[in-house]
């Protein structure tokens, strides 16, 4: 069968090189002609594990090809999936724009009836809406389904291949059963809804681990100032099945391409609905808010920061990921140095020398013990099997006083890291 998919960001790629390997001829499109030129050259532009190897495999066997949307005068395909960004506005409102215009460039294409399956997140009722917009006045009687996606960064492949579920939204039967058919080889519940539906779930799932990570991360506050421990509460209350132990680890928030986004968006949907969503302000107020919490154990504990020196393990929003989208970090490191602090940071992967979301008196090493070196202070903002496992002695010698160290993602060992000599914080762990 054949299938086109445009978009070839992040989703837009996996779940092109997912349906090659499910022995579906692929053809991918994006509208950057770099893209595509670095696609047709077996250049994979994108941090993922496996990711690399299974593009070069499916581009092997001729599943997968590259075009640029300007080079396609008609759409071969029965089924087209849109993977295009839908990126937050200033209002926290999504971006439709691209989709819009994916839409139309489809629409002006087809040769034939097509099941139109989107995999952008999108408001609950864009789909309806636009079908309306765009689909009604085509040549084609075309069939819409939502097909939200579900894959987590760093273990997308996974996530693909063996997902918690499928979620497909639709109102036409023949074209819901061909999406699921699609699916066949993949070993999955499958939800079939309206699209409204659809759409809904996607950000209620984000949402809801945004939501699990405030209110742990509020708990984490709350036992910095009552004596208790995150780790014990964690542990304690996990076991009760109806919690469960995912999404509960506390420390400096959230950040990536996703949960800011999503949770902006369903934010503002629930504004323009006539509804406040009250518990969504506080999820985002406390994320907001838990980022600066390295910052003011600093301010508490050296005075002014003017000149002091501090190292930064970690850029990526978390582990596993070049993406710095809304990674504490930035918050972190521009604070610091309008603070007056001498900042250093290191990130096994990122090359923040690429990512303009980073001031420019901050000096990024590719040598951690560079990062290292004479620092007053430590701030570990991402959980890299690089930082957990480093030779803490080491590092000791390389600071200097106060020999601070403030994990953001409660992973060093506390006992440890204090006996060594070091000031050690966490978050919520209160183990001063
Ligand atoms: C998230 C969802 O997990 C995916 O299911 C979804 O498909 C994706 O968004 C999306 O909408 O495209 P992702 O952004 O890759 O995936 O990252 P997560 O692993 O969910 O982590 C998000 C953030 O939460 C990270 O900054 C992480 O450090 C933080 N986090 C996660 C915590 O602070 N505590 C936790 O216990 C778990």
């Amino acid at each position: 069968m054949k299938i086109t998919v445009l978009g070839l960001g992040y989703v837009g790629l996996i779940t092109a090189a997912g349906l090659a390997n499910c022995g579906y001829d692929i053809t991918c499109l994006d509208v950057d002609i770099k893209k595509i030129q670095m696609l047709q050259n077996e250049n994979i532009y994108i941090y993922e594990p496996g990711l690399e190897e299974l593009v070069k495999e499916n581009a092997k066997k001729s599943r997968l090809t590259f075009d640029s949307l300007e080079n396609v005068s008609c759409i071969d395909s029965e089924i087209v999936f849109i993977a295009v960004g839908t990126p937050s506005l200033s209002n926290g409102s999504a971006d439709l724009n691209q989709l819009k215009n994916a839409l139309e460039y489809v629409v002006d294409r087809a040769s034939s009836p097509l099941t139109i399956v989107v995999k952008s997140t999108v408001p609950p009722g864009t789909g309806k809406k636009i079908k309306e917009m765009y689909l009604g006045r085509a040549s084609f009687k075309h069939s819409y389904v939502s097909n939200p996606e579900f894959l987590r960064e760093g273990q997308a492949l996974k996530d693909w291949f063996y997902p918690d579920r499928i979620v497909i939204g639709g109102d036409d039967r023949e074209a819901t059963a061909l999406i699921s058919h699609l699916y066949k080889d993949i070993d999955a519940s499958i939800v079939i809804t309206d699209i409204t539906t659809a759409e809904m779930i996607k950000y209620a799932s984000n949402a809801f681990l945004a939501t699990k990570i405030s209110f742990i991360n509020e708990v984490a506050n709350l036992c910095d100032l009552t004596g208790a421990s995150i780790d014990g509460v964690v542990q304690g209350i996990s076991h009760d099945p109806r919690i469960g132990s995912s999404f509960l680890r506390a420390g400096i928030g959230y950040g990536g391409s996703c949960f800011p986004k999503d949770v902006r968006a369903l934010d503002f949907i629930s504004t323009i609905n006539g509804h406040s969503f009250e518990l969504l302000k506080a999820v985002i107020n406390v994320n907001n808010r838990q980022r600066l919490i390295p910052i003011q154990i600093l301010k508490r504990e050296m005075g002014l920061l003017a000149g002091k020196k501090i190292a930064v393990l970690g850029l990526a929003f978390k582990p596993n990921t070049d993406d710095v989208r809304e990674a504490p970090s930035i918050d972190i490191v521009n604070l610091l140095v309008e603070e007056g602090a001498s900042v250093k940071a290191y990130d096994p992967i990122v090359d923040a020398t690429e990512k303009n979301c980073f001031c420019q008196e901050i000096v990024f090493t590719k040598n951690i013990w560079e990062t290292l070196n004479e620092a007053n202070a430590i701030i570990l903002t991402v959980e890299w099997d690089e930082f957990v496992d480093l030779d803490w002695f080491e590092v000791y010698k390389y600071t200097q006083s106060p020999h601070i160290i403030i994990d953001g993602r409660n992973v060093l060992q506390p006992s440890l890291i204090k006996k060594i000599g070091f000031k050690y914080f966490g978050i919520g762990r209160n183990c001063v």
